[in-house]
């Protein structure tokens, strides 16, 4: 490199430190003009309805999806009261029916009424809030909670836990 190109490319580099000095300013000052919200959206879970009392026939489950389409879940009447349990009995549960290890299908056991996985065989108990019983999960699966109305529909109004595979239950503009 002769003296004179020598000296050109120290005042461009000169001059491009200068620019991208400039520009982080500038960017650090847009930053602040519009600040990332301080906490999360929470948009309104929906009010679904998904059955009615009478349609339901006890330790059979039911599919259905919340709170959108892609959300397969499971309702069911185990025939005695457990915890979370509505309607008169206390005996109906609601849970997603996918896998929270890698969000396979779940399949109902009627026999010991858990969830169980044909993947890596993790199992969740229906009786206990979804409770993980053993298996490569380590979440409880996540409850749908449910609201009954004076002539028996069952509606989901929330769901306590995250879905598998998601940041958020509700993707935005869930119905
Ligand atoms: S996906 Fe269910 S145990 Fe792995």
């Amino acid at each position: 490199m002769t003296r004179t190109s020598r000296r050109s490319f120290l005042k461009l580099a000169g001059s491009g430190a200068a620019t991208a000095a400039s520009l982080g300013v500038l960017g650090s000052a847009r930053a602040q003009d519009n600040p990332a919200p301080a906490g999360r959206v929470n948009l309104p879970y929906p009010d679904s309805r998904i059955a009615n009392l009478r349609e339901l026939k006890e330790n059979t489950p039911q599919a259905f999806h919340y709170p959108d389409s892609s959300s397969p879940c499971q309702l069911i009447k185990l025939g005695h009261a457990v915890p979370g349990g509505v309607g008169p009995d206390g005996d109906i549960v609601a849970y997603s029916s996918q896998c929270t290890h890698m969000g396979c299908p779940l399949e109902y056991d009627t026999a010991s009424r858990n969830f169980k996985c044909g993947c890596h065989f993790s199992v969740f108990d229906s009786e206990k809030a979804g409770q993980m019983v053993t298996g490569q999960a380590t979440e409880n699966l996540p409850r749908i909670l449910l609201r009954l109305t004076e002539n028996g529909d069952i509606h989901a109004v929330s769901v306590e836990g995250l879905i598998y595979g998601r940041q958020s239950n509700l993707l935005g503009g869930a119905s």
